[in-house]
């Protein structure tokens, strides 16, 4: 959790609006291996981390709801009565989704007034939205006493993102956002929604992420593409998604299937299984397993999902060149966000500093360098 945002929601709360706010605190998240596995059933290794979204919420006696985005110095005044998505709304659309989606259940939420800032840059692939659409659901249950469950409420932030931001996303990010355990990871099946928790703990190595700062064009219809990509597959493989799908059924249909949607899939059921050796792979304390399975995901999201992009190629291959890191591969949807590496503790700084000088000279642009903590879900802040 991040005091300096709490604090700064809650001042601007008691200055704007007056009286005494309920705080909340909902994290972004990073993700160890199990890239675009999700919307297939699949398995993921997510974490939640002390980045995220602060929010200050009241209820309000007014017949308007409003919310001010500190960060975007940005006010937004509504009536609960006629949500419907906005055109260009940014992050509007993602608390109007939310609202939508508990109207749907038929439930009540009522006027209110809410502050939020967040410290997770945007476009990095650390999942600001998830953060924003939980911190919003948790809230509301609270105050409103809506009676949802925290799986209740992941449903409905996953549904405020297809319905209101237009991507068709898996459920890893909310999961992961209001599930999150401190210093933990969660194998997460995203088919039955259990979870088994790791303690994360890479002895001499520690995680970087490496933001290209760059998030490209057509990355959320690309998205949405790759995810219909896999269920046409699916279909034609006669099974419900393909966490069902093996290596060989693939094969017996390559044929009837372009060979890039065939590389597509193969990615996906190849992906699948490098998160159970991972896990695999932290029980028996096999660091060195765990760094060539990165630079094994990122070749697949690169040269067979296709949806990484020169920046985060960069990184990765420039990774392969330090002795010191023992994987790196892009994290998130792709097209852009970050690199996740895992890196000597005691050569962090030298990588850090050589990465970003050959990023520069490449680019023309700096990359940011972030480590993270990895923390506890969403949650009341006292
Ligand atoms: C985005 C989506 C997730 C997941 C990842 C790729 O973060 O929101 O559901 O599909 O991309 O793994």
């Amino acid at each position: 959790m991040s005091k300096t945002l709490i604090k700064a929601v809650h001042k601007t709360f008691k200055k704007q609006i007056g009286g005494q706010p309920f705080l909340v605190f909902s994290p972004g998240r990073i993700n160890l291996i199990g890239e675009h596995t999700d919307y297939n059933d699949g398995f993921v290794f997510p974490a939640a981390i002390n980045k995220g979204i602060a929010l200050a919420i009241g209820k309000s006696e007014s017949d308007k709801s409003k919310v001010y985005a500190l960060d975007k110095n940005e006010l937004y005044e509504f009536g609960l009565d006629s949500i419907t998505p906005l055109k260009d709304g940014g992050w509007r659309n993602y608390i109007l989704g939310v609202i939508s989606e508990i109207q749907k259940l038929g439930l009540d939420v009522g006027n209110f007034n809410g502050v939020f800032s967040g410290n997770i840059p945007a476009g990095s692939g650390m999942s600001s939205s998830a953060a924003l659409e939980n911190s919003f659901v948790f809230a509301f249950n609270e105050l409103f006493e809506l009676g949802l469950s925290k799986s209740e409420m992941i449903l409905i932030s996953k549904k405020a993102e297809h319905n209101y931001a237009g991507v068709k996303c898996g459920i890893m990010d909310q999961y992961a956002s209001m599930f999150g355990i401190k210093k933990s990871a969660l194998l997460l099946d995203c088919r039955t929604l259990e979870s088994q928790l790791f303690k994360i703990d890479f002895k001499d190595y520690k995680l970087m992420l490496i933001n290209t700062n760059v998030k490209h064009d057509l990355s959320e219809s690309a998205y949405n593409d790759r995810r219909s990509v896999c269920e046409d597959v699916s279909k034609k493989l006669n099974v419900k998604a393909l966490r069902d799908a093996s290596k060989n059924s693939l094969d017996g249909l390559r044929d009837e299937i372009t060979e890039e949607d065939y590389q597509k899939a193969l990615y996906v059921i190849e992906e699948n299984e490098r998160v159970q050796l991972f896990s695999e792979a932290i029980l028996k304390d096999d660091i060195n397993s765990l760094g060539k399975l990165l630079y094994q995901s990122h070749e697949g999201l690169s040269t067979k999902y296709k949806v990484s992009c020169a920046e985060l190629d960069f990184l990765v291959d420039s990774a392969k060149e330090n002795s010191t890191v023992l994987g790196a591969r892009m994290m998130g949807g792709g097209f852009g966000g970050c690199t996740i590496n895992l890196v000597l503790k005691s050569d962090f700084k030298r990588f850090k500093n050589d990465i970003s000088a050959k990023f520069e000279k490449e680019f023309g642009k700096a990359c940011s360098v972030y480590k993270v903590k990895l923390s506890n879900g969403t949650h009341i802040v006292k």
